[in-house]
């Protein structure tokens, strides 16, 4: 199959980089940062988690972060809810876009939402249900899709089950999370071909972890299986604070220079993200580690 010629990539800087940092970043910082990524052209910038802040504490100003960010005509600042709790809040603050999330392995739902696979799917039922009253997409994420933590290898066929699930509950887009980063392009096209067998390959998203190096290579999988919709986080920030050793998301310059190298158009302006990722680099005090942000730095600099 041909690769798409456009691709979406849903930043997850803000959110999934950002929620794992030991130090409480300020919310300016984290508005600055979302108004950066729009200015570079990102057009999904999951700004927020509106989550218990025993659970994520970093993420306990998701409201102010909402309320002080730029709304850019035409992108979209989904955040995360894992509850009806979290989506009142949400709604509250006048988001446009939801995402529930949930796992296909019993022992990560349980460590990261404190419920079993069954029982998150009925709680996001109402949520989605009363997003989409008031005209909110929802996104649904499926973590642990290509191995878990605490179990190991995970089954395309339970990934596939939950991937039914929550695009018949009115999910617009499956985003298939490989938490640990252990996948490979094997695993990645079984997965995603079981998948397929139930929900359409445009109603998919890739998020892959870095942890083995294998992201930009599962993208390039996916790109050939016509996977359209990538998650990524600039500068590469991030992990998941339930699924400990695991690394950030593949870097968003990374995934760019990928995509344009291929020949697939996006929105984005490279050197542009390129000056975010500086800017959350030096707040936190560390390089950046997109290797392709590295390389354009020293060519700029030289
Ligand atoms: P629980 O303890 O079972 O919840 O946690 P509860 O309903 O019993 O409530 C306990 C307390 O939390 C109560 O407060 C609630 O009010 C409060 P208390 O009475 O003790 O003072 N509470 C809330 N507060 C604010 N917002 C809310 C909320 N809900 C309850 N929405 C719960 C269950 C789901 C709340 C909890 O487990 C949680 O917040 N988990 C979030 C974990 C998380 O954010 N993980 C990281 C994101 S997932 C990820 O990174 C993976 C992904 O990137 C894809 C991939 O890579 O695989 C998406
Ligand atoms: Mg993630």
């Amino acid at each position: 199959m041909p690769f798409p010629e456009r691709v979406r990539i849903v930043e997850v800087g803000p959110r999934d980089g950002l929620q794992n940092e030991k130090q409480t970043i300020a919310t300016d910082v984290k508005v600055a940062l979302i108004d950066r990524l729009a200015d570079a052209g990102l057009p999904s910038i999951e700004a927020a988690a509106f989550v218990s802040p025993k659970w994520v504490p970093q993420m306990a100003d998701a409201a102010e972060v909402m309320t002080r960010i730029r709304r850019k005509p035409g992108v979209d600042y989904p955040v995360l809810v894992p509850n009806m709790k979290g989506f009142e809040a949400a709604a509250a603050a006048g988001v446009n876009e939801i995402a529930v999330f949930g796992a296909a392995s019993e022992t990560f739902s349980q460590k990261n939402i404190n419920s079993s696979i069954a029982q998150s799917l009925e709680r996001f039922r109402p949520v989605v249900a009363a997003a989409r009253d008031r005209n909110i997409r929802v996104r649904g994420y499926i973590s642990c899709v290509l191995g878990c933590p605490y179990e190991g290898e995970i089954a395309p066929a339970a990934v596939a089950r939950v991937a039914d699930a929550l695009f018949r509950m009115g999910c617009y887009e499956i985003s298939l999370g490989d938490t640990i980063g252990v996948g490979t392009p094997g695993s990645t096209l079984a997965m995603l071909d079981a998948v397929a067998q139930h929900v359409p390959v445009d109603r998919l998203a890739g998020h892959f972890h870095d942890t083995y190096g294998q992201a930009l290579a599962n993208i390039y999988a996916s790109l050939g299986r016509g996977v359209a919709v990538f998650d990524s986080s600039v500068a590469g920030l991030g992990g998941c604070p339930y699924a400990k050793g695991a690394t950030g998301n593949v870097a968003t310059e990374d995934v760019v220079y990928l995509l344009h190298g291929v020949g697939c158009t996006t929105s984005i302006d490279l050197d542009r993200l390129i000056d975010a990722g500086e800017y959350i680099c030096a707040v936190l005090g560390r390089p950046s580690n997109s290797k392709a942000a590295r390389a354009m730095l020293a060519r700029r600099s030289a």
